[in-house]
């Protein structure tokens, strides 16, 4: 079968996302979903496009909903381009600048589909590993022919962000696009957003999600934003139709109720801090969080262990490895109640 494929397809091993249960009774912290329910305006948005308008196709280029993210951003709505999810957005970047063999880096240890996009696309991936104050140094940009950057800033799984005056310098440094991924740029303090860098910056793009501030991750929906130019050559670039309906309905409701976001988003920031806390209580090493889960490594139990024995007792976080790295648990930010149980079941499993 393998031969009917393009090679590079056929060789790579695929992304594998984190595990979704199907039986429920989990406390689910393994994929930095919002333990928060969205905003009730989301859930009116979505009824009151319940009619028989869906027999329509939708707007192809989510005008709407362009505008209100442009309005919150204080850009204007050609910056804006909206994906299916932020990972469609990131498709989308990779395939419109990563040909078969080009050089693409990605910041290291980080989020492990922007490997697996260069991989479909036949590119080379260029590893930047970062330093362990978690920053990536500029000499390691240095690499003839470099066509795409991807930096999650936050970073997943540490968690660390690198203020905006580094990404900069980065974007300084590299002769080609720069894809900042703030998927979890919700939680973070507003010092570490580069929208605010469009302007002196043409070789940025900063992609967002619905998936975790906003808690939407069931809606699919993400955007990115960069110069007019620019998105009106990605535009090319995406399907058709790759918002529906109800997910550009979601995200207008969802952009105007800031408040809702920002009472999330404390009751998020207070739960991170006092989980962090505890797990350094522990003998954790876990660097300062800007995200909605928490990066623990070293500890006084394997973590591959400590994991399956949470599991047994259904909870649920996500052991990651990668080379050159000790393994570690990345714990996301859950209610008070559910983060107290998993402190309590971690206590006795190690
Ligand atoms: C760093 C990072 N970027 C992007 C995504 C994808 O988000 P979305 O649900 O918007 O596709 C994730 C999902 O976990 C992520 O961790």
């Amino acid at each position: 079968m393998t031969r009917y494929f393009r090679p590079n397809v056929a060789r790579m091993a695929g992304y594998v996302p984190g595990e979704q249960p199907r039986d429920g009774g989990f406390i689910k912290l393994n994929t930095n979903e919002n333990p928060y329910p969205p905003s009730p305006r989301v859930k009116e948005a979505i009824v009151a496009t319940l009619t028989d308008r869906l027999r329509l196709y939708p707007d192809p280029m989510s005008t709407a909903f362009r505008q209100a993210a442009a309005k919150l951003h204080g850009i204007e709505p050609e910056m804006i381009l909206a994906g299916n999810g932020s990972d469609d957005v990131l498709t989308i970047v990779t395939r419109a600048f990563v040909g078969p063999g080009d050089p693409a880096a990605y910041a290291t240890p980080s989020y492990l589909l922007y490997s697996t996009l260069i991989q479909l696309q036949d590119g080379r991936a260029v590893l930047l590993p970062y330093s362990s104050e978690w920053t990536l140094d500029l000499a390691d940009l240095a690499v003839p022919g470099l066509k795409l950057v991807y930096i999650a800033n936050p970073d997943s799984p540490s968690g660390t962000a690198m203020p905006r005056e580094r990404i900069a310098e980065i974007l300084r440094t590299a002769d080609c696009p720069v894809l900042v991924d703030e998927a979890y740029g919700d939680f973070a303090d507003s010092r570490y957003h580069c929208i605010p860098l469009l302007g002196d910056h043409p070789n940025l793009i900063v992609s967002r999600s619905f998936s975790k501030g906003y808690s939407l991750a069931g809606i699919r929906l993400g955007y990115l934003a960069a110069s007019a130019e620019m998105v009106e050559h990605l535009v090319k670039v995406k399907d058709s139709y790759n918002c529906d309906l109800l997910s550009q309905a979601a995200g207008v409701a969802a952009l105007e109720d800031q408040s809702y976001l920002a009472q999330t988003r404390s009751k998020v920031q207070a739960t991170r801090a006092r989980l962090g806390d505890a797990l350094r209580s522990l003998g954790y090493n876990v660097p300062e969080s800007q995200s909605n889960f928490v990066w623990a490594t070293g500890g006084p139990a394997p973590s591959r262990e400590t994991f399956q024995r949470l599991k047994e007792r259904r909870i649920l976080v996500r052991l990651m490895s990668y080379p050159g790295y000790p393994e570690g648990l990345r714990v996301s930010v859950g209610t008070d109640d559910e983060i107290d149980q998993f402190l309590e079941a971690l206590r006795q499993v190690i």
